[in-house]
């Protein structure tokens, strides 16, 4: 069986196991080209299985990938220089200088002499980092490491790029600085395959999002499409303490859902608005008190709950 033309990436049916973990159970990718690509899950959804699959690291026990229509085939020179990775996990030398990591990363790919120091000086300005060119990468704040190891990943200047969670563990000025990079990639005609477990991020990012659950990919389309998939319900969310079943509340909601969720009550309705006072109202007869209560319109995290009764943020 062949591939379509029209993606660069191209994941059918893809199985991964480990011992008795099933870290990919059938997950189905289609990466069109010049996009960024989300792909959101939870810890452990096997967003870097699937990753380190595309790029041949890992033997897959099952499916098939294609890159370019082509079957994948890690071991050619044109697929090295087509493709790359900013991994989950730091890939810099923290001894070495920001300048001499892209040097380094650069020279593997046969990059020399003026051409590989002006593409290292260019990535420097790129990320931000050209005033601390010289100094050791240990001595970067966490947000510098996270964009060294992304100039580091497209040094060769791949047509397609993996970033896998590349904003974990920094601040918001560091996230909205990597943020920035990224577009201006995807301006610039690269496509980006994006994981991330911040629905926000992928809000933001990508056109297309994939949401991957237990290795398998639960739901996909743009953030309007999913969104459509749990209709036009608001979302209330009450922090209560206190006893209450769902019975209690089911005559008011006719309409939606109501999960108890980590000790909140997540209630999905249409015009829950208007049906605010009247839930609070129930909750506080039953004695119990509400701590907080929000209401909002659906978004990716509400998504995810509707199609695994559990939160994308754990
Ligand atoms: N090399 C490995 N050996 C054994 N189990 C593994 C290995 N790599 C991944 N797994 C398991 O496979 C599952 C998927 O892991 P994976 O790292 O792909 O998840 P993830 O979506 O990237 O999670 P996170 O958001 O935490 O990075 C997990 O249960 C994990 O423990
Ligand atoms: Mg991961």
């Amino acid at each position: 069986m062949g591939a379509s033309t029209e993606y660069r990436i191209e994941a059918k049916n893809v199985v991964k196991r480990f011992g008795d973990i099933t870290a990919l159970n059938g997950a189905e990718l289609r990466i069109p080209a010049n996009c960024v690509f989300g792909l959101l899950g939870p810890n452990g959804a096997g967003k870097s299985t699937l990753i380190l699959a595309i790029l041949g690291l890992h033997q897959i026990d099952g499916g098939e990938i294609f890159i370019d229509s082509e079957p994948l085939n890690p071991a050619s020179y044109e697929f090295k220089r087509k493709i790359g990775i900013v991994p989950q996990e730091l890939a810099i030398y923290e001894n070495l200088s920001g300048i001499a990591n892209l040097k380094f990363f650069g020279s593997l790919f046969g990059l020399k002499g003026s051409d590989l120091d002006s593409r290292a000086n260019e990535l420097l300005e790129f990320t931000g980092l050209h005033d601390r060119r010289n100094d050791r990468a240990k001595t970067y704040s966490g947000g510098m490491k996270r964009r060294l190891n992304l100039a580091a990943g497209i040094i060769h200047k791949p047509e397609i790029v993996m970033m896998d969670e590349p904003t974990v563990g920094i601040d918001p000025q560091s996230r909205n600085l990597i943020y920035d990079l990224v577009e201006n990639l995807a301006n610039d005609g690269m496509t980006i395959l994006y994981t991330t477990h911040y629905m926000d991020e992928a809000e933001r990012l990508c056109k297309h999002i994939a949401i991957i659950d237990q290795g398998r990919i639960i739901a996909k389309g743009t953030v309007d499409e999913l969104i459509d998939i749990i209709g036009e319900k608001d979302v209330i969310e009450l922090e209560i303490q206190g006893a209450l079943s769902d019975g209690d509340l089911k005559q008011i909601v006719d309409d939606g859902t109501v999960e108890f969720i980590d000790g909140r009550l997540i209630i999905q309705t249409a015009n829950g608005g208007a049906k605010l006072q009247k839930i609070m109202n129930s909750i506080t007869s039953k004695n119990c008190d509400i701590t907080s209560a929000t209401i909002r319109k659906p978004n990716l995290e509400t998504v995810f709950l509707h199609l695994t009764g559990k939160e994308l943020r754990d």
